[in-house]
């Protein structure tokens, strides 16, 4: 696991809709918005299942997750990889439904997805880019 360097946790939390690309087995990819992210920790991001179908399919069969981030103020942007984790019951999930429906009751909250970040790299343009940050 990696920790986000505070430049990657605001560029994150600046970012709305956020992209997060997931893959199939077989290897084909496929990029989503989500809107409800959580930062938990350092090293640990929680995304909210409300309407993933792909997206779903593509974690069951393959846990691993790329998730993109840029700000056009601060000119950074940053690619976060890591390993999804994802419930339907326990502590986890009852946090992010309670965080949903803090939000929106009527959301489905159908289940929670845990990132443990792996990976992070610059992904702004210029000579940094494609550099890994942590
Ligand atoms: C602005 C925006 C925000 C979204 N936020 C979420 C979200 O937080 N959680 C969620 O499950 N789906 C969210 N969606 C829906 C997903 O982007 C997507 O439609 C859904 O996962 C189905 O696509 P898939 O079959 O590729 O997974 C959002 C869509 C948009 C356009």
């Amino acid at each position: 696991m990696v920790k986000m360097p505070a430049e990657v946790k605001e560029t994150l939390e600046k970012q709305k809709p956020i992209p997060i690309a997931t893959a199939s087995k077989a290897g084909m990819p496929n990029v989503v918005f989500v809107g409800l992210m959580k930062i938990i920790d350092d090293e640990t991001i929680m995304l909210a299942d409300n309407f993933f179908y792909k997206t779903a399919q593509n974690l069951a069969e393959n846990p691993k997750i790329s998730i993109l981030c840029y700000n056009g103020d601060t000119k950074k942007s940053f690619q976060i990889k890591g390993n999804v984790t994802v419930t339907k019951e326990g502590p986890d999930f009852e946090a992010m439904r309670a965080w949903v429906h803090g939000i929106n009751n009527k959301l489905p909250a159908k289940s929670c997805a845990v990132v443990k970040i792996t990976e992070i790299y610059n992904a702004m343009w210029g000579p940094a880019a494609g550099k890994q940050v942590a």
